[in-house]
């Protein structure tokens, strides 16, 4: 169904088409101050501004055409030619009962459905995960979620860095000090200290460097032991990621990392050094760009002079490769802000390759520790996520513990899953992705604030009125709203098809986290004012459905942040 905000911006159309001017220009957005009105437009300023006509004279000239009847009250010019709108009751009334009916809670599917392939978490094999994957993994899914409920196709395709020069490391470490029960019991920290191991060593031992790199120069050129390890190593990381996107319910259609683009690394470069898009420079097969904004004199090396290939020259066929077997109009890569320059290099050469497809990198910033520097370890270390999932599980176990309801044992744990989990996840998902964020428990944690354990609260508080009300509510019931926090709830409620489509604008789940701890709150100050169950009926039923609604959009919101709900907590 049409959002509200479609629904004025049409009538406005009119009314500036009505008057001769720009229709196009009929941008309505909601009132930030509730006491002007539920929305407002700028149109009459926008337009004045730019003929040097009187805003407010303008203003006038498109209300004396403007139809609102049936929507909305005769809006109203203020300050310097504001338009303001206020909804009417009977309207809203009417659009809650809709609203109340549909299984989409307003959204409709979108007109121009596009292919898109999500680029995220994408791990390294033989590296533990680190926050940026974290980051990378909750933002990715979220996004995937979204655009696919808006009816895209979305292929989410893990990138994983299964291929690259860490595994002449391993491979070595491998041959002379692996302890296969700790492989057994947990093969990326035995992988992981492998890895270190080598590095250190290498550090004062000259002999296991170049060790290390001929069984690299052995794997690259097919040797079969080699391989086989490799392919063990890969495997058991796959399956140590896997329990994480089980725990975290995350989900992908292609497994497509660096190694599965191997073979295409020397062909493309021959091409595009037959294309002339790429140059040999100090023996160096490299791309230069001619942006001088940006990219001018940071040519991109494809192929270093002792034939080694690199991650752009990965990137670059990985391009090549989904642009012809899968025809996208978009690609989203959700990677960290530190790979910016890269992204903005493997973006200009697929434009030279004659590439015709939305790029974007959906970058981050960085998880910082209590002491606003990156997070690590006591030791140090990178954070795992295993870890930090593990902890969210604890420390919410400790939680529910300590509340008064006690759940029965199977109930407490899956609940605790869900507020632990949910909490990570919100936590990144509510901030502005660009900025970093100080990570705390007791905050992620805390019952109060815009937080997920608050607004799975919110959730769990209206089911438990419904137990207590012993009967559901009853769609086809009339909603009534004589109270302003009635009003207010109902008009948020209608609000939620407006906010959903806006994260896919900038890629901001943050907008939708929002809404839904506004909400939460908005529903938190109509369950103060209007008691439910003691109303008389036709309250009572219109209030149920108020509550009914305000769940639904409460756990689909979250449900689309890739966050479940208990039913109780
Ligand atoms: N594996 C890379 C890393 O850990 C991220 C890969 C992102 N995707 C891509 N197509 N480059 O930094």
């Amino acid at each position: 169904m049409p959002t509200l905000r479609d629904l004025l911006a049409s009538r406005l159309r009119d009314a500036l088409a009505a008057i001769g001017q720009d229709s196009s220009r009929a941008g309505i957005s909601q009132a930030a101050d509730a006491r002007f009105g539920d929305y407002q437009a700028n149109a009459a300023m926008a337009l004045a501004k730019e003929t040097k006509a009187n805003p407010r004279q303008l203003a006038s000239e498109i209300l004396s055409k403007l139809d609102v009847s049936g929507l909305a009250a005769t809006p109203e010019i203020a300050g310097a030619g504001f338009i303001n709108f206020r909804l009417e009751d009977s309207f809203l009334s009417e659009r809650l009962s809709n609203l109340a009916l549909d299984s989409r809670l307003g959204l409709d599917l979108i007109q121009n459905p596009k292919k898109i392939i999500v680029d995220f978490s994408s791990p390294n094999v033989a590296k533990p995960m680190h926050v940026g994957h974290i980051r990378s993994t909750i933002l990715g899914d979220c996004l995937v979620r979204i655009a696919r409920f808006l009816g895209h196709q979305v292929i989410a395709d893990n990138h994983i860095g299964d291929w690259g020069t860490q595994f002449g490391k391993v491979i070595y470490g491998w041959k002379h000090f692996l302890h296969p029960e700790d492989l057994k019991s947990d093969a990326i920290t035995e992988l992981v200290r492998l890895y270190r191991e080598v590095t250190r060593l290498e550090e004062t031992d000259e002999t296991v460097k170049r060790s290390a790199r001929e069984e690299l120069v052995k794997l690259q050129a097919g040797d079969p032991e080699n391989l086989a390890i490799w392919k063990q190593t890969v495997d058991l990381s796959w399956r140590e990621f896997e329990k994480l996107y089980g725990l975290l319910d995350i989900q992908f259609d292609e497994r497509l990392g660096e190694s599965f683009y191997n073979e295409a690394l020397g062909p493309l470069c021959t091409d595009l050094e037959h294309r002339g898009i790429a140059t040999t420079s100090e023996g160096a097969l490299c791309i230069f760009f001619n942006d001088p904004a940006t990219l001018e004199g940071k040519p991109a090396i494809i192929r270093k002079s002792d034939g080694g290939f690199l991650y752009a020259t990965t990137d670059l066929a990985t391009i090549d490769y989904r642009l012809k077997h899968w025809h996208p109009d978009a690609i989203w890569y959700v990677v960290g802000a530190p790979q910016a320059l890269h992204f903005q290099q493997i973006f200009a050469a697929a434009k030279m390759m004659g590439f015709e497809c939305d790029l974007q990198h959906i970058a981050f910033g960085s998880i910082l520790g209590q002491d606003r520097k990156i997070m690590k370890t006591r030791a140090g270390e990178n954070v795992g996520l295993a870890e930090v999932l593990q902890e969210a599980i604890h420390r919410a176990r400790l939680i529910i513990a300590n509340r008064t309801d006690q759940l029965p044992a199977s109930e407490a744990e899956s609940t605790a899953r869900l507020i632990g989990l949910g909490a990570v996840k919100y936590a990144e998902l509510s901030q502005n992705r660009l900025t970093d964020y100080v990570f705390s428990w007791d905050k992620l944690l805390a019952f109060e604030g815009n937080t997920a354990p608050y607004l799975q609260n919110a959730y769990v508080r209206i089911r438990s009125i419904f137990r207590r009300a012993a009967e559901p509510a009853n769609p086809r019931a009339t909603v009534l709203l004589n109270e302003a926090a009635e009003r207010a709830l109902g008009l948020k409620l209608l609000q939620y098809a407006e906010t959903v489509p806006v994260v896919l604008e900038e890629f901001r789940p943050n907008i939708l986290a929002n809404y839904l701890y506004e909400l939460a709150n908005t529903y938190h100050t109509f369950y103060e004012a209007c008691p439910v169950i003691k109303a008389d009926p036709a309250n009572r039923a219109s209030r149920l459905l108020l509550c009914d609604i305000t769940a639904r959009t409460l756990e689909h919101g979250l449900g689309l942040l890739g966050i479940g709900c208990p039913e109780r907590m």
